[in-house]
Protein backbone atom coordinates (compact mmCIF):
# COMPACT_ATOMS: atom_id res chain seq x y z
CA UNK A 1 0.00 0.00 0.00
CA UNK A 2 1.72 3.00 -1.19
CA UNK A 3 -0.62 6.19 -0.28
CA UNK A 4 0.36 10.25 0.37
CA UNK A 5 -1.17 10.34 3.76
CA UNK A 6 -1.53 8.20 7.09
CA UNK A 7 0.32 10.88 9.54
CA UNK A 8 -2.69 11.41 11.90
CA UNK A 9 -3.69 7.91 11.89
CA UNK A 10 -2.57 4.68 13.90
CA UNK A 11 -4.04 1.84 12.46
CA UNK A 12 -3.27 0.17 8.75
CA UNK A 13 -6.00 1.01 6.22
CA UNK A 14 -7.94 -2.58 6.00
CA UNK A 15 -6.99 -4.07 2.58
CA UNK A 16 -10.56 -4.20 1.85
CA UNK A 17 -10.85 -0.45 2.17
CA UNK A 18 -7.76 0.18 0.76
CA UNK A 19 -8.40 -1.82 -2.79
CA UNK A 20 -12.60 -0.37 -2.93
CA UNK A 21 -10.79 3.22 -2.31
CA UNK A 22 -7.45 2.79 -4.95
CA UNK A 23 -8.41 4.12 -8.46
CA UNK A 24 -5.00 3.38 -9.69
CA UNK A 25 -6.04 0.47 -12.20
CA UNK A 26 -8.40 3.29 -14.28
CA UNK A 27 -6.61 6.41 -13.97
CA UNK A 28 -3.00 5.42 -14.69
CA UNK A 29 -4.24 6.17 -18.57
CA UNK A 30 -3.83 9.56 -17.79
CA UNK A 31 -0.13 9.50 -16.36
CA UNK A 32 1.17 11.81 -19.24
CA UNK A 33 -1.46 14.51 -18.59
CA UNK A 34 -0.21 14.34 -14.47
CA UNK A 35 3.22 14.59 -15.33
CA UNK A 36 2.36 17.59 -17.80
CA UNK A 37 0.52 19.18 -15.16
CA UNK A 38 3.41 18.35 -12.66
CA UNK A 39 5.62 20.14 -15.05
CA UNK A 40 3.77 23.43 -15.14
CA UNK A 41 3.21 23.52 -11.47
CA UNK A 42 7.07 23.24 -10.58
CA UNK A 43 7.75 25.61 -13.71
CA UNK A 44 5.14 28.11 -11.72
CA UNK A 45 6.59 27.50 -8.57
CA UNK A 46 10.30 28.31 -9.24
CA UNK A 47 8.81 31.26 -11.12
CA UNK A 48 7.77 32.61 -8.10
CA UNK A 49 10.40 31.60 -6.28
CA UNK A 50 8.71 29.24 -4.14
CA UNK A 51 10.83 26.33 -5.59
CA UNK A 52 14.98 26.78 -6.52
CA UNK A 53 15.64 26.93 -10.38
CA UNK A 54 17.81 23.63 -9.34
CA UNK A 55 14.72 22.02 -7.39
CA UNK A 56 12.95 22.49 -10.58
CA UNK A 57 15.17 21.47 -12.94
CA UNK A 58 15.54 18.17 -10.50
CA UNK A 59 12.20 17.56 -10.59
CA UNK A 60 11.30 17.99 -13.95
CA UNK A 61 14.35 16.04 -15.33
CA UNK A 62 13.17 13.74 -12.60
CA UNK A 63 9.40 13.44 -14.17
CA UNK A 64 10.52 13.28 -17.86
CA UNK A 65 12.43 9.97 -16.73
CA UNK A 66 9.30 8.69 -15.11
CA UNK A 67 7.35 9.23 -18.67
CA UNK A 68 10.22 7.60 -20.69
CA UNK A 69 10.27 4.64 -18.90
CA UNK A 70 6.82 4.12 -18.33
CA UNK A 71 6.15 4.31 -21.91
CA UNK A 72 9.39 1.90 -22.67
CA UNK A 73 7.83 -0.12 -20.48
CA UNK A 74 11.08 -0.30 -17.82
CA UNK A 75 8.61 0.96 -15.02
CA UNK A 76 5.19 -0.44 -14.63
CA UNK A 77 2.15 1.47 -13.12
CA UNK A 78 1.22 -1.16 -10.35
CA UNK A 79 -1.69 -1.72 -7.98
CA UNK A 80 0.22 -0.93 -4.96
CA UNK A 81 0.00 2.77 -5.12
CA UNK A 82 -3.42 4.36 -4.54
CA UNK A 83 -3.45 6.50 -7.36
CA UNK A 84 -1.55 7.72 -10.31
CA UNK A 85 -0.89 11.53 -8.51
CA UNK A 86 0.78 8.56 -5.69
CA UNK A 87 2.68 6.80 -8.17
CA UNK A 88 4.71 9.34 -9.66
CA UNK A 89 5.17 11.55 -6.90
CA UNK A 90 6.66 8.14 -4.92
CA UNK A 91 8.47 6.85 -7.90
CA UNK A 92 9.96 11.01 -7.98
CA UNK A 93 10.93 10.61 -4.69
CA UNK A 94 12.96 7.60 -4.99
CA UNK A 95 14.83 9.27 -7.83
CA UNK A 96 15.65 12.34 -6.93
CA UNK A 97 15.00 12.14 -2.88
CA UNK A 98 14.01 15.35 -1.18
CA UNK A 99 13.51 17.63 -3.80
CA UNK A 100 10.75 15.56 -4.99
CA UNK A 101 8.82 16.06 -1.58
CA UNK A 102 8.46 19.20 -2.94
CA UNK A 103 6.14 18.39 -5.78
CA UNK A 104 2.48 18.88 -4.05
CA UNK A 105 3.71 22.33 -2.68
CA UNK A 106 0.42 24.34 -2.91
CA UNK A 107 -1.64 21.82 -4.70
CA UNK A 108 -3.94 18.73 -4.02
CA UNK A 109 -5.00 15.91 -5.35
CA UNK A 110 -8.71 17.77 -5.79
CA UNK A 111 -7.08 20.32 -8.03
CA UNK A 112 -4.38 17.74 -9.54
CA UNK A 113 -7.11 15.39 -10.68
CA UNK A 114 -9.54 17.91 -12.06
CA UNK A 115 -6.91 19.04 -14.04
CA UNK A 116 -5.60 15.95 -15.36
CA UNK A 117 -9.21 14.68 -16.44
CA UNK A 118 -9.49 18.01 -18.29
CA UNK A 119 -6.16 17.86 -19.93
CA UNK A 120 -7.09 13.86 -21.03
CA UNK A 121 -10.73 14.85 -22.08
CA UNK A 122 -9.42 17.83 -24.11
CA UNK A 123 -7.06 15.58 -25.87
CA UNK A 124 -9.55 13.33 -26.46
CA UNK A 125 -12.28 15.77 -27.88
CA UNK A 126 -9.47 16.68 -30.50
CA UNK A 127 -9.54 12.78 -32.00
CA UNK A 128 -12.84 12.51 -31.49
CA UNK A 129 -13.66 15.79 -33.66
CA UNK A 130 -10.45 14.33 -36.48
CA UNK A 131 -12.68 11.02 -36.32
CA UNK A 132 -15.91 12.72 -37.41
CA UNK A 133 -13.73 14.69 -40.11
CA UNK A 134 -12.42 11.47 -41.58
CA UNK A 135 -16.16 10.31 -41.49
CA UNK A 136 -17.23 13.84 -43.58
CA UNK A 137 -14.38 13.24 -45.80
CA UNK A 138 -15.77 10.04 -46.69
CA UNK A 139 -19.42 10.81 -47.10
CA UNK A 140 -18.63 14.05 -49.63
CA UNK A 141 -16.32 12.02 -51.35
CA UNK A 142 -19.62 9.48 -51.83
CA UNK A 143 -22.02 12.41 -52.09
CA UNK A 144 -19.81 13.85 -54.98
CA UNK A 145 -20.10 10.63 -56.66
CA UNK A 146 -23.71 10.05 -56.28
CA UNK A 147 -25.46 13.06 -57.39
CA UNK A 148 -27.11 10.92 -59.95
CA UNK A 149 -27.86 7.47 -57.69
CA UNK A 150 -31.70 7.40 -57.61
CA UNK A 151 -32.96 5.46 -54.70
CA UNK A 152 -36.68 5.47 -52.70
CA UNK A 153 -36.48 8.05 -50.17
CA UNK A 154 -38.95 6.59 -47.16
CA UNK A 155 -40.86 7.64 -44.72
CA UNK A 156 -42.33 5.46 -42.08
CA UNK A 157 -40.15 2.97 -43.89
CA UNK A 158 -42.33 2.88 -47.05
CA UNK A 159 -40.89 4.12 -50.37
CA UNK A 160 -42.32 8.10 -50.27
CA UNK A 161 -40.21 10.11 -53.03
CA UNK A 162 -37.21 9.37 -55.48
CA UNK A 163 -34.12 11.31 -54.04
CA UNK A 164 -30.41 10.43 -54.78
CA UNK A 165 -27.70 8.78 -52.37
CA UNK A 166 -26.32 11.83 -52.90
CA UNK A 167 -29.01 13.27 -50.60
CA UNK A 168 -29.44 10.28 -48.25
CA UNK A 169 -25.45 10.32 -47.39
CA UNK A 170 -26.14 14.40 -46.86
CA UNK A 171 -28.31 13.96 -44.39
CA UNK A 172 -25.79 12.14 -42.26
CA UNK A 173 -23.09 15.00 -43.54
CA UNK A 174 -25.55 17.28 -41.38
CA UNK A 175 -25.17 15.36 -38.58
CA UNK A 176 -21.71 14.42 -37.98
CA UNK A 177 -21.14 17.87 -38.88
CA UNK A 178 -23.25 19.30 -35.66
CA UNK A 179 -21.12 16.73 -33.84
CA UNK A 180 -18.14 18.73 -34.75
CA UNK A 181 -19.51 21.48 -33.48
CA UNK A 182 -21.10 20.15 -30.01
CA UNK A 183 -17.43 19.10 -29.66
CA UNK A 184 -15.50 22.21 -30.22
CA UNK A 185 -18.04 23.98 -28.64
CA UNK A 186 -17.74 22.10 -25.39
CA UNK A 187 -13.78 22.66 -26.09
CA UNK A 188 -14.04 25.89 -25.76
CA UNK A 189 -16.15 25.82 -22.60
CA UNK A 190 -14.30 23.66 -20.66
CA UNK A 191 -10.98 24.90 -21.46
CA UNK A 192 -10.50 26.45 -18.05
CA UNK A 193 -7.61 25.44 -15.88
CA UNK A 194 -8.49 24.56 -12.36
CA UNK A 195 -4.86 24.34 -11.39
CA UNK A 196 -4.21 26.58 -8.17
CA UNK A 197 -7.38 25.78 -7.16
CA UNK A 198 -5.93 23.64 -3.89
CA UNK A 199 -8.56 21.56 -2.15
CA UNK A 200 -11.40 23.54 -2.77
CA UNK A 201 -10.19 26.99 -1.02
CA UNK A 202 -7.16 28.64 -3.08
CA UNK A 203 -3.90 27.77 -1.15
CA UNK A 204 -1.41 30.64 1.02
CA UNK A 205 1.14 30.33 -1.85
CA UNK A 206 1.67 33.16 -4.22
CA UNK A 207 0.27 30.89 -6.91
CA UNK A 208 0.38 32.26 -10.67
CA UNK A 209 -2.35 30.91 -11.88
CA UNK A 210 -2.49 32.80 -15.28
CA UNK A 211 0.46 31.08 -15.51
CA UNK A 212 0.22 27.83 -15.19
CA UNK A 213 -2.95 28.37 -17.71
CA UNK A 214 -0.74 29.54 -20.25
CA UNK A 215 1.92 26.73 -20.32
CA UNK A 216 -1.38 24.34 -20.84
CA UNK A 217 -2.55 26.13 -23.46
CA UNK A 218 -5.54 26.94 -21.49
CA UNK A 219 -7.79 29.94 -22.08
CA UNK A 220 -6.98 31.18 -18.33
CA UNK A 221 -7.31 29.59 -15.29
CA UNK A 222 -10.96 29.32 -13.64
CA UNK A 223 -12.50 31.65 -11.20
CA UNK A 224 -14.04 29.94 -8.35
CA UNK A 225 -11.77 27.79 -6.37
CA UNK A 226 -14.83 25.29 -5.52
CA UNK A 227 -16.72 25.34 -8.01
CA UNK A 228 -12.99 23.78 -9.61
CA UNK A 229 -12.74 20.70 -7.89
CA UNK A 230 -16.37 20.07 -7.69
CA UNK A 231 -17.18 20.80 -11.69
CA UNK A 232 -17.86 18.08 -14.02
CA UNK A 233 -20.25 19.38 -16.36
CA UNK A 234 -17.98 19.35 -19.21
CA UNK A 235 -17.53 15.45 -18.82
CA UNK A 236 -21.50 15.40 -19.00
CA UNK A 237 -21.34 17.50 -21.92
CA UNK A 238 -19.47 15.23 -23.85
CA UNK A 239 -21.28 12.30 -23.11
CA UNK A 240 -23.89 13.76 -23.95
CA UNK A 241 -22.62 15.33 -27.08
CA UNK A 242 -21.09 11.25 -27.80
CA UNK A 243 -23.98 9.96 -26.89
CA UNK A 244 -25.65 12.14 -29.77
CA UNK A 245 -22.75 10.50 -32.45
CA UNK A 246 -23.58 7.27 -31.41
CA UNK A 247 -27.20 8.06 -32.05
CA UNK A 248 -26.47 9.04 -35.78
CA UNK A 249 -23.80 6.24 -35.99
CA UNK A 250 -26.83 3.70 -34.68
CA UNK A 251 -29.29 5.25 -36.85
CA UNK A 252 -26.80 5.03 -40.12
CA UNK A 253 -26.06 1.38 -38.82
CA UNK A 254 -29.66 0.45 -39.15
CA UNK A 255 -30.07 1.98 -42.62
CA UNK A 256 -26.94 -0.06 -43.74
CA UNK A 257 -28.49 -3.31 -41.88
CA UNK A 258 -32.09 -2.41 -43.98
CA UNK A 259 -29.77 -2.23 -47.06
CA UNK A 260 -27.67 -4.98 -46.97
CA UNK A 261 -30.29 -7.67 -46.35
CA UNK A 262 -31.30 -10.15 -48.91
CA UNK A 263 -34.65 -8.41 -49.75
CA UNK A 264 -33.15 -4.72 -50.18
CA UNK A 265 -29.42 -5.58 -51.68
CA UNK A 266 -29.08 -1.48 -52.36
CA UNK A 267 -25.60 -2.16 -50.59
CA UNK A 268 -22.86 -4.96 -50.12
CA UNK A 269 -20.88 -4.33 -46.93
CA UNK A 270 -17.25 -5.33 -48.23
CA UNK A 271 -16.04 -8.99 -47.03
CA UNK A 272 -13.44 -7.40 -44.67
CA UNK A 273 -16.22 -5.54 -42.83
CA UNK A 274 -18.61 -8.71 -42.87
CA UNK A 275 -18.61 -11.93 -40.47
CA UNK A 276 -19.46 -15.14 -41.48
CA UNK A 277 -22.10 -18.04 -39.53
CA UNK A 278 -20.28 -20.51 -37.99
CA UNK A 279 -23.50 -22.92 -38.92
CA UNK A 280 -25.06 -21.31 -42.08
CA UNK A 281 -22.39 -20.86 -45.31
CA UNK A 282 -24.30 -18.91 -47.12
CA UNK A 283 -24.50 -16.06 -44.44
CA UNK A 284 -22.39 -12.76 -44.50
CA UNK A 285 -23.72 -10.63 -41.39
CA UNK A 286 -23.08 -7.25 -41.11
CA UNK A 287 -22.17 -7.60 -37.42
CA UNK A 288 -19.93 -4.06 -37.53
CA UNK A 289 -23.25 -2.23 -37.82
CA UNK A 290 -24.80 -4.49 -35.59
CA UNK A 291 -22.19 -4.01 -32.99
CA UNK A 292 -22.32 0.44 -33.19
CA UNK A 293 -25.63 0.10 -33.05
CA UNK A 294 -25.51 -2.44 -29.78
CA UNK A 295 -22.85 -0.25 -28.38
CA UNK A 296 -24.90 3.25 -28.37
CA UNK A 297 -26.39 2.06 -24.98
CA UNK A 298 -23.26 1.65 -23.10
CA UNK A 299 -22.31 5.21 -23.88
CA UNK A 300 -25.93 6.42 -22.83
CA UNK A 301 -25.42 4.22 -19.66
CA UNK A 302 -22.22 6.35 -18.98
CA UNK A 303 -24.37 9.40 -19.60
CA UNK A 304 -27.30 8.74 -16.85
CA UNK A 305 -24.24 7.35 -14.79
CA UNK A 306 -22.90 10.59 -14.20
CA UNK A 307 -25.68 12.49 -13.86
CA UNK A 308 -26.99 10.20 -11.30
CA UNK A 309 -23.56 10.61 -9.40
CA UNK A 310 -23.35 14.12 -9.80
CA UNK A 311 -26.80 15.15 -8.57
CA UNK A 312 -26.95 14.91 -4.86
CA UNK A 313 -23.26 15.83 -4.10
CA UNK A 314 -22.58 19.07 -1.89
CA UNK A 315 -19.40 21.58 -2.58
CA UNK A 316 -17.10 20.88 -2.60
CA UNK A 317 -14.87 17.63 -3.87
CA UNK A 318 -16.33 14.80 -2.74
CA UNK A 319 -14.74 10.80 -3.33
CA UNK A 320 -17.95 9.98 -5.53
CA UNK A 321 -16.69 11.87 -8.10
CA UNK A 322 -13.88 9.58 -8.81
CA UNK A 323 -16.58 7.43 -10.46
CA UNK A 324 -16.52 9.80 -13.24
CA UNK A 325 -13.27 8.10 -14.69
CA UNK A 326 -14.28 4.94 -15.85
CA UNK A 327 -17.44 5.26 -17.75
CA UNK A 328 -16.29 8.30 -19.50
CA UNK A 329 -13.07 6.56 -20.15
CA UNK A 330 -15.38 3.79 -21.73
CA UNK A 331 -17.22 5.83 -23.72
CA UNK A 332 -14.76 7.86 -25.08
CA UNK A 333 -12.65 4.62 -26.45
CA UNK A 334 -15.88 3.13 -27.48
CA UNK A 335 -17.41 6.30 -29.48
CA UNK A 336 -14.15 6.54 -31.06
CA UNK A 337 -13.91 2.81 -31.95
CA UNK A 338 -17.14 3.29 -33.28
CA UNK A 339 -16.36 6.03 -35.45
CA UNK A 340 -13.14 4.65 -36.96
CA UNK A 341 -15.22 0.86 -37.58
CA UNK A 342 -17.97 2.93 -39.60
CA UNK A 343 -16.00 5.16 -41.43
CA UNK A 344 -13.80 2.21 -42.72
CA UNK A 345 -17.07 0.33 -43.68
CA UNK A 346 -18.73 2.69 -45.63
CA UNK A 347 -15.63 3.40 -47.45
CA UNK A 348 -15.31 -0.08 -48.75
CA UNK A 349 -19.02 -0.73 -49.15
CA UNK A 350 -20.46 -1.41 -52.43
CA UNK A 351 -23.36 0.33 -53.49
CA UNK A 352 -25.81 -1.33 -55.71
CA UNK A 353 -27.22 1.88 -58.16
CA UNK A 354 -30.01 -0.09 -60.74
CA UNK A 355 -31.32 -2.14 -57.72
CA UNK A 356 -31.88 1.45 -55.72
CA UNK A 357 -33.27 3.07 -58.92
CA UNK A 358 -35.41 -0.05 -59.70
CA UNK A 359 -36.49 0.09 -56.27
CA UNK A 360 -37.54 3.66 -56.79
CA UNK A 361 -39.49 3.27 -59.68
CA UNK A 362 -41.12 0.11 -58.60
CA UNK A 363 -42.21 2.01 -55.61
CA UNK A 364 -44.36 4.54 -57.17
CA UNK A 365 -42.15 6.71 -55.32
CA UNK A 366 -43.16 9.01 -58.98
CA UNK A 367 -46.43 8.86 -57.96
CA UNK A 368 -46.63 12.65 -56.62
CA UNK A 369 -45.44 13.76 -59.80
CA UNK A 370 -47.81 12.26 -62.28
CA UNK A 371 -50.71 14.20 -60.21
CA UNK A 372 -48.27 16.92 -60.57
CA UNK A 373 -48.34 16.50 -64.14
CA UNK A 374 -51.93 17.00 -64.04
CA UNK A 375 -52.17 19.88 -61.94
CA UNK A 376 -50.27 21.25 -64.57
CA UNK A 377 -52.47 20.71 -67.25
CA UNK A 378 -55.37 22.21 -64.99
CA UNK A 379 -56.77 19.18 -63.31
CA UNK A 380 -57.41 20.15 -59.03
CA UNK A 381 -55.01 19.01 -56.88
CA UNK A 382 -57.48 16.64 -55.68
CA UNK A 383 -58.65 15.06 -58.40
CA UNK A 384 -54.87 14.45 -59.90
CA UNK A 385 -54.82 12.74 -56.33
CA UNK A 386 -57.81 10.64 -57.02
CA UNK A 387 -56.63 9.89 -60.81
CA UNK A 388 -53.13 8.72 -59.97
CA UNK A 389 -54.56 6.74 -57.06
CA UNK A 390 -56.16 4.54 -59.55
CA UNK A 391 -52.94 4.51 -61.64
CA UNK A 392 -51.03 2.80 -58.73
CA UNK A 393 -54.24 0.61 -57.97
CA UNK A 394 -53.98 -0.68 -61.89
CA UNK A 395 -50.40 -1.37 -61.74
CA UNK A 396 -50.27 -3.05 -58.17
CA UNK A 397 -53.05 -5.57 -60.06
CA UNK A 398 -50.83 -5.78 -63.15
CA UNK A 399 -47.69 -5.89 -61.42
CA UNK A 400 -45.81 -3.31 -62.92
CA UNK A 401 -44.73 0.35 -62.21
CA UNK A 402 -46.37 3.66 -63.51
CA UNK A 403 -43.63 3.91 -65.83
CA UNK A 404 -44.22 0.16 -67.61
CA UNK A 405 -48.03 1.65 -68.60
CA UNK A 406 -48.91 2.26 -72.15
CA UNK A 407 -49.95 5.29 -73.27
CA UNK A 408 -53.74 4.44 -74.58
CA UNK A 409 -53.75 2.69 -70.39
CA UNK A 410 -52.32 5.92 -69.24
CA UNK A 411 -55.35 7.63 -71.29
CA UNK A 412 -57.91 5.33 -70.56
CA UNK A 413 -57.89 6.66 -67.04
CA UNK A 414 -57.50 10.26 -67.53
CA UNK A 415 -57.53 11.59 -70.90
CA UNK A 416 -54.82 14.48 -69.82
CA UNK A 417 -52.09 12.15 -70.12
CA UNK A 418 -50.18 12.67 -73.04
CA UNK A 419 -46.48 11.18 -74.19
CA UNK A 420 -44.66 13.87 -71.97
CA UNK A 421 -46.44 11.83 -69.41
CA UNK A 422 -43.06 9.52 -69.61
CA UNK A 423 -40.29 12.32 -69.21
CA UNK A 424 -42.52 13.61 -66.76
CA UNK A 425 -42.20 10.78 -64.03
CA UNK A 426 -38.54 9.48 -65.12
CA UNK A 427 -36.42 9.60 -61.98
CA UNK A 428 -34.01 12.04 -63.00
CA UNK A 429 -37.01 14.25 -63.68
CA UNK A 430 -38.37 13.91 -60.57
CA UNK A 431 -35.44 14.74 -59.20
CA UNK A 432 -34.13 17.42 -61.40
CA UNK A 433 -37.29 19.40 -60.65
CA UNK A 434 -36.70 19.71 -56.97
CA UNK A 435 -33.59 22.34 -56.60
CA UNK A 436 -34.70 24.32 -53.80
CA UNK A 437 -31.69 24.42 -51.38
CA UNK A 438 -31.24 21.50 -49.29
CA UNK A 439 -33.62 19.26 -51.99
CA UNK A 440 -32.01 16.49 -54.05
CA UNK A 441 -31.87 18.16 -57.01
CA UNK A 442 -27.84 17.79 -58.55
CA UNK A 443 -27.81 21.69 -58.73
CA UNK A 444 -29.18 22.35 -55.53
CA UNK A 445 -26.92 19.41 -54.38
CA UNK A 446 -23.92 20.68 -56.00
CA UNK A 447 -23.83 23.91 -54.23
CA UNK A 448 -24.21 22.09 -50.71
CA UNK A 449 -21.47 19.78 -51.68
CA UNK A 450 -19.23 22.98 -52.55
CA UNK A 451 -20.34 24.23 -49.25
CA UNK A 452 -19.31 21.24 -47.62
CA UNK A 453 -15.91 21.38 -49.21
CA UNK A 454 -15.24 25.07 -48.46
CA UNK A 455 -15.88 23.81 -44.45
CA UNK A 456 -13.93 20.52 -44.74
CA UNK A 457 -10.91 22.44 -46.47
CA UNK A 458 -11.08 25.67 -43.12
CA UNK A 459 -12.12 23.04 -39.73
N1 LIG B 1 -8.61 9.40 -7.15
C1 LIG B 1 -9.26 10.60 -6.80
C2 LIG B 1 -10.33 10.95 -7.85
O1 LIG B 1 -10.30 10.37 -8.87
C3 LIG B 1 -8.28 11.70 -6.74
C4 LIG B 1 -8.63 12.79 -5.82
C5 LIG B 1 -8.51 12.31 -4.42
N2 LIG B 1 -8.85 13.33 -3.50
C6 LIG B 1 -9.20 13.09 -2.26
N3 LIG B 1 -9.50 14.10 -1.52
N4 LIG B 1 -9.28 11.89 -1.81
O2 LIG B 1 -11.19 11.73 -7.62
Amino acid sequence: MAQLWGGRFTKETDQLVYNFNASISFDKKFYEQDIRGSIAHVTMLAKQGILTEEEKDKIIEGLLGIKADVESGALEITDEYEDIHSFVEANLIDRIGDAGKKLHTGRSRNDQVALDMKLYTRDEILELDQLLKGLLEVLLKLMKEHTETYMPGFTHLQKAQPITLAHHLGAYFEMFKRDRLRMKDIYQRMNYCPLGSGALAGTTYPLDREYTAELLEFAGPTLNSMDSVADRDYLIELLSAMSTVMMHLSRFSEEVIIWNSNEYQFVEIDDAYSTGSSIMPQKKNPDIAELVRGKTGRVYGALMSLLTTMKGIPLAYNKDMQEDKEFVFDAIDTTKGCLALFTGMLKTMHFNNQRMEDSAKNGFTNATDAADYLVNHGVPFRDAHGIVGQLVLYCIEKNIALDDMSLEEFKAISPVFEADIYEAISMKTCVEMRNTIGAPGKAAMEKVIAAHEMYLNVE
